[in-house]
């Protein structure tokens, strides 16, 4: 989703924002632009397409300038095209890039154009650059006119802004979406995550929601929604420039596959005495709130919507505790009954999802009295708004298809359902097997992706093919489900996942030859019953693909493929059986040469609705 960089410096900028744009790119994006002020005179370059491209535009035709604003956009109003990528300028004077959507975009466009301002693009920011314009005719003052632009705007925004006859100062603003000031030395910079200004500090600023910053190179004062003059914590990050490297790996997304038995290992730190899951590895809280509890509503989006529908199972099965769990776009408009001793848990890897906050807002709006958020990007907008935190520690991961996010929910939700589940019936042996299977997580994660080759040859089968199905029961359907939308995302193959019971009522009229069919069946009491669906399958002609740790019976049949899986203990077997799925979406990608780590059209850190 679009992403924002800008600085204010007393070196030139250009550089940093360039290198701040690359680092963005894997929030997705569809084309880039850069402004700067030099000699008093904005100068914009624009390209659709790639940073590169952007970057080459400016090595054929160099701009500098001490202060900057740049721009990874995302389309929603108005196609991917040059004219539509942001900085968006007013009057020759006034340069904005923005994330977010102004909802009254059309509204204000009429009355601009009614007072002679002439769009140039398609977009709803165009509106703030024209509104910003006419205010500072009215008072020739950049704060005062960004400030009394603002309450015309409805929607959500982090904007930056600037002005040419003031080229010592930056404005940024957000309300709903995110931005974050990188506090340099006689420097200040601006940008949707920290990631992109790594490079240049590691100490950063998190706008609350209605700050207004206005940043000099040697001074910041940040106003709040009412006006008032406050001050931001200055945060230390741990992250360093090259956390977000790609090493010896062809893409992102590989290495962060591979990267997932660290990841655990790292989720679980600290979190236990001897064996015993600790309360506090949930906030200080945390003991307080789980004895008040009496159920838990779980909303997320993609593939996090997909680790709470795993948990949803284990809270249930193992530990009695009500669950239930919707799409946080869903649960948000539908005036949901809850009750307030319902414990709401989001799970996000970005923490900006724009549906999931605001689902969050609307349970504490209905009367919920506790929240608790599972996350890896501290510092974020869900981190902020819930009382209750447990970060996953996966590190960045930049690849817009989530993997080592995903496992490492799936970690965190085990240990929620230790924390609620002993307040309700799990009992000791359960909590102890459950410890002792996620203290030798990492080690089968190694052992998984060993059949990273097997998988290679495997994907092979996929590349000329439009469709394909995943079927799984129980806590394995939501991991076909997992296994589908990865397909999805990242091959363009059209991918859907059925529980496997379901398969008669309805797809099995789509199996042929030219369907295949990802079967997840670890040993568990429910194989006998899958194994009669893949027979319904087999029989059709599908062609099966089947993970599974036992056996098929009296299988030579040619249409059935075995992967080999190390047999694991049930409770975990939802995150082993995952990594499989995320290696062949992986190599059908590459067979298929789309863009693996930024596929079409999608966003990693989706801050609008
Ligand atoms: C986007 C990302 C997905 C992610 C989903 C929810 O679609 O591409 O990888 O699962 O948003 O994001 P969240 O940050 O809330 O987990």
């Amino acid at each position: 989703m679009c992403g924002i960089v800008a600085g204010i410096a007393q070196r030139n900028v250009v550089p940093i924002l360039i290198e701040g744009l690359k680092r963005l790119e894997y929030r997705g994006y569809d084309s880039a632009g850069l402004a700067v002020i030099d000699q008093g005179e904005i100068y914009r370059k624009r390209e659709l397409g790639k940073v590169k491209g952007l970057e080459a535009l400016i090595a054929a035709d160099p701009i500098q300038g001490m202060i900057g604003i740049a721009h990874t956009r995302w389309a929603t109003h108005g196609k991917p095209s040059t004219q539509n990528a942001h900085p968006h300028i007013s009057s020759q004077k006034v340069a904005v890039v923005h994330n977010g959507i102004i909802e009254n975009h059309d509204r204000l466009r009429t009355s601009l154009q009614q007072n002679g301002y002439q769009f140039t693009s398609e977009t709803d920011t165009e509106v703030v650059v024209h509104k910003i314009a006419e205010q500072l005719a009215i008072d020739n003052d950049l704060l005062a006119a960004v400030k009394s632009t603002l309450p015309h705007l409805e929607g959500a925004y982090a904007l930056g802004v600037m002005y040419s006859d003031r080229p010592d100062t930056l404005i940024a603003c957000r309300k709903g979406s995110p931005l974050v000031i990188g506090v340099g030395i006689g420097e200040f910079f601006i940008a949707s995550d920290i990631a992109a200004l790594l490079p240049v500090t590691q100490r950063f600023i998190f706008l609350e929601d209605g700050d207004v910053a206005e940043l000099t190179i040697d001074n910041l004062v940040i106003y709040d929604k009412d006006g008032a003059r406050v001050e931001r914590p200055v945060v230390e990050s741990q992250l360093k420039a090259d956390s977000v490297d790609k090493g010896k790996y062809r893409h992102f997304m590989l290495k962060e596959i591979y990267e997932q038995a660290w990841a655990v290992s790292e989720t679980l730190e600290g979190r236990f005495i001897g064996n015993r899951l600790q309360d506090s590895a949930f906030g200080h809280q945390a003991a307080e709130v789980f004895d008040q509890i009496k159920s838990v509503q779980i909303l997320a989006c993609g593939t996090s919507y997909h680790a709470g529908l795993v948990a949803r199972y284990w809270f249930e099965k193992l530990a009695r505790v009500p669950c239930s769990i919707e799409v946080a776009s869903e649960f948000r408009y539908r005036n949901p009954v809850i009750s307030p001793d319902t414990l709401v848990v989001t799970i996000s890897q970005s923490g900006e999802t724009a549906d999931t906050l605001a689902a969050l807002q609307e349970a504490k709006k209905l009367g919920v009295k506790h929240s608790l958020v599972i996350c890896n990007a501290p510092e974020s907008s869900l981190v902020r708004e819930s009382d209750l935190v447990m970060m996953t520690r996966a590190g960045p991961e930049i690849g817009v298809a989530s993997t080592k996010a995903f496992t490492t929910q799936l970690v965190a939700l085990l240990m929620l359902v230790i924390a609620v589940g002993r307040r309700f019936s799990l009992t000791k042996e359960w909590e102890e097997l459950i410890v002792s299977e996620l203290f030798g997580l990492p080690g089968n994660i190694e052992k998984v992706l060993q059949l990273d080759e097997t998988i290679e040859q495997l994907s092979q089968r996929f590349a000329d093919k439009q469709n394909a199905l995943f079927l799984g029961r129980g806590t394995h359907y939501p991991i076909a489900m997992e296994g589908a939308l990865k397909l999805k995302e990242i091959s363009y193959i059209h991918a859907e996942a059925y529980p496997a019971g379901e398969l008669k009522h309805g797809p099995l009229a789509l199996i042929d030859a030219e369907m295949p069919v990802v079967t997840v069946a670890p040993n568990n009491n429910l194989l006998e019953k899958l194994k009669s669906n893949i027979q319904e399958v087999s029989a059709r002609g599908g062609q099966l693909i089947v993970f599974m740790d036992g056996a098929l019976g009296e299988s030579d049949d040619e249409n059935v493929q075995i992967i080999k899986m190390p047999s694991v203990a049930n409770i975990i077997s939802p995150i082993i059986y995952t990594i499989p799925l995320q290696l062949l979406s992986y190599h059908v990608a590459v067979l298929k040469g789309t863009d693996v780590d930024q596929p079409r059209n999608l966003a990693k850190s989706v801050t609008v609705e």
